[in-house]
C-alpha cells in the first residue's frame, strides 16, 4: 500500500530561503570556495566528452550561491543560474562581481523556469536533484531542462545517490497547511577559518528522499525526453545523515 507524506504548501521555497538566511546571518560561507571534489572530475569528462567548446551558453537549475556557474563561467562559457532562494541569488550575484565572469543569476523555480525554449546549450544540475523528493516536480525540473535546451544541447546532472532503487512512486504526498520540517545544526566554517553551529531546516518532511538509484536517474532522464550518454557512481561521501553516501553523475543530450 502507498505510504502517504503530509507536505507543508510551498515547503521548497521556504526552507531553502530560510536555510541559507540562517547560514549567511551565521556570518558563514555556503561551498563559495570551489566545486566540489566530487563535482570536478565530473565537469571534466562532462567537458571532454561533449567537446564543450568556449563560448557556449550555459544555464545552472538549481544555483545556490553559484559556485558551480561560476566555475563554468570562469572557463569560458556564459552562465546563468536560476535559484528558488532570492537570498541565495544575491550572494551569487555578488561573488559574480568579484569573480569579474560572464555569469549572472535569476531567481525562480525550475520546474517553470523564465527562460524561453531551445536557448541554452548544455544545463547542469549539481546537487538539487537529491533535493526534491516527488517524482513529478522531478520530472518537470527535468523537462524544463530538457525544454531550455537547443536541440543537440547537452545536461550534466550530479546528485547524491541510493544503492537500491527508492521506488519513490509508492509515495503519496498530501499537502498541509502546518509546517512539519524539523530544524538540524550544520558546522560551518566562516572566512576567518572559525567554526559555527547554525539552525537550519532540513530539506523535506520526513518520509520523502531525493535520493535514487543510479538506474532510476537513468530512467527519469530518458522519460525527460533525453538520450543519456553515460551514467556513473563515483566514491561515497561521508554525509551527516548518511554515512554511505554514494555520488552519481550522469550525461545526456537532447536529441
Ligand atoms: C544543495 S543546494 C546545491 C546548490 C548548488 N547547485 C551547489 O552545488 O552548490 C540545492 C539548491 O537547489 C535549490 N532549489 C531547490 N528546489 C529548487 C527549485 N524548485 N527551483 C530552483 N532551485 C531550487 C535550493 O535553493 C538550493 O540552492
Amino acid at each position: 500500500m502507498a505510504k502517504v507524506v503530509e507536505v507543508p504548501r510551498g515547503y521548497y521555497a521556504r526552507t531553502h530561503e530560510e536555510r541559507y538566511r540562517a547560514i549567511m546571518g551565521s556570518g558563514a560561507a555556503f561551498r563559495e570556495r570551489d566545486m566540489s571534489e566530487y563535482v570536478r572530475p565530473a565537469w571534466r569528462e562532462f567537458v571532454a566528452a561533449t567537446e564543450l567548446s568556449d563560448g557556449e551558453r550555459g544555464v545552472e537549475m538549481g544555483s545556490g550561491t553559484g559556485i558551480n556557474a561560476l566555475r563554468m563561467a570562469s572557463e569560458g562559457l556564459p552562465m546563468v543560474g536560476l535559484d528558488i532562494s532570492p537570498t541565495a541569488v544575491s550572494r551569487a550575484a555578488e561573488l559574480a562581481d568579484g569573480w569579474g565572469v560572464d555569469a549572472r543569476f535569476v531567481a525562480g523555480d525550475m520546474c517553470a523556469a523564465p527562460f524561453r525554449s531551445d536557448v541554452f546549450d548544455f544545463a547542469a544540475n549539481i546537487w538539487t536533484l537529491h533535493a526534491v523528493g516527488e517524482p513529478d516536480l522531478r520530472h518537470r525540473s527535468l523537462v524544463e531542462m530538457w525544454r531550455v535546451l537547443r536541440p543537440g544541447g547537452r545536461l550534466f546532472l550530479h546528485n547524491e545517490a541510493s544503492r537500491e532503487d527508492v521506488d519513490a512512486d509508492d509515495v503519496v504526498t498530501v499537502e498541509t497547511n502546518t509546517w512539519n520540517i524539523g530544524n538540524r545544526t550544520v558546522r560551518l566554517t566562516r572566512p576567518d577559518e572559525s567554526q559555527v553551529e547554525v539552525s537550519v531546516p532540513g530539506f523535506m518532511p520526513e518520509g520523502l528522499t531525493g535520493r535514487r538509484s543510479l538506474r532510476e536517474h537513468v530512467d527519469e532522464v530518458q522519460r525527460a525526453g533525453f538520450e543519456v550518454t553515460r551514467a556513473e557512481e563515483q566514491g561515497v561521501r561521508p554525509g551527516p545523515d548518511v554515512p554511505e553516501n554514494p555520488m552519481m553523475f550522469v550525461l545526456a543530450r537532447k536529441p
